[in-house]
């Protein structure tokens, strides 16, 4: 049994007694916002970031969860310190959950009343990114799924909710048109606009283009993977962008924070540029990889060998 905490509304828990209540608006309505933030090296890469977008979640969700930002990110890093023998030799997700707390409707049988209740939790990248391992190497399928992008007058995706049914769906839909495949949502023009977990990228004509942040999550390794390529001098252009475009793509890839960046050699069942990481794709991970002093690609091929025997 694995010996990391948790923090909990203040304090530090054992991991396995972190439980909200079956009344808690969470589990209700998915009533909650959330931030994971990875770490390369063992340290938290852009935790402020993270922290930025969790705080203009939270304001849109209307939750006032009692910590200051800046106290937010020293328990944080507090959290990370208590873990750190348990999380030995990995690098490991932060995540940071904030349910709005249960209604006042069952005061009485939530223990730990109706507040909010913030968590903040890590939890090696072993099967985040081993899992993926070979998509590195081959490429992964992105297939346009019938389920769509909520458009952000409804409910905006910007804001980084639990509110994720519409995501489920869409991973349903792609792993029944092949297994394995990745899903890409289109907005309600039939625009890219993200992934279930990822942002997207294409490369034409030497150029990167990246869906405009509209309908989307803006991703913070989409920030920083625009970041690296401009450092490279490859010119980043916020555009919309439909299939067609990623059809006739010469390089696609995905942004998240579990795996930086995966590379697309197969877009609806056709193939992408020459069908393997393209040359941009792979100039951008290196400066990636470079600048957070972990070979990205390398790290989830290890974590791949380890996933048989390696246990949460
Ligand atoms: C819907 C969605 N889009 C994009 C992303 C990528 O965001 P980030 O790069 O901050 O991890 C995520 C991450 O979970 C996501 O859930």
């Amino acid at each position: 049994m694995p010996n990391r905490v948790v923090y909990w509304n203040g304090n530090f828990i054992p991991e396995i007694e972190a439980r909200v209540s079956i009344f808690d608006s969470a589990l209700m309505f998915g009533d909650m916002v959330f931030e994971m933030t990875r770490s390369f090296g063992r340290k938290p890469f852009r935790l402020r970031e993270h922290l930025e977008r969790l705080y203009a979640s939270l304001d849109y969700v209307e939750i006032d969860c009692g910590l200051t930002i800046d106290k937010m990110e020293s328990v944080t890093h507090e959290a990370i310190e208590k873990n750190l023998p348990e999380l030995e030799g990995f690098d490991f997700q932060i995540m940071h959950d904030v349910t709005r707390g249960s209604g006042e409707l069952y005061d009485t049988l939530v223990k730990e009343g109706t507040d909010p209740i913030v968590s903040i939790n890590m939890l090696p990248l072993v099967r985040h990114t081993g899992g993926l391992a070979d998509k590195y190497v081959s490429g992964g399928h992105l297939v346009v799924t019938p389920q769509q992008a909520v458009p952000a007058r409804y409910i905006d995706p910007k804001a980084k909710n639990r509110s994720r049914l519409h995501y489920q769906l869409a991973n349903l839909h792609a792993s029944r048109m092949e297994s394995g495949a990745m899903a890409v949502l289109t907005d309600e023009r039939g625009f890219i606009a993200e992934g279930t977990g990822s942002n997207v990228f294409i490369v034409q004509d030497g150029q990167i283009l990246t869906p405009k942040p509209h309908d989307i999550l803006r991703g913070v390794s989409r920030q920083a993977c625009m970041d690296f390529a401009n450092e490279l001098g490859i010119p980043v252009v916020e555009a919309d962008i439909d299939p067609y475009d990623c059809r006739t793509a010469d390089e696609i890839w995905l942004t998240s924070t579990p795996f930086a960046m995966i590379p697309i050699s197969r877009f609806d069942f056709r193939t992408v540029g020459e069908g393997k990481p393209g040359p941009v794709y792979t100039r951008v991970l290196s400066a990636w990889s470079e600048e957070v002093g972990v070979d990205i690609a390398k790290q989830a091929q290890e974590y791949a060998g380890l996933m048989q025997t390696w246990k949460p």
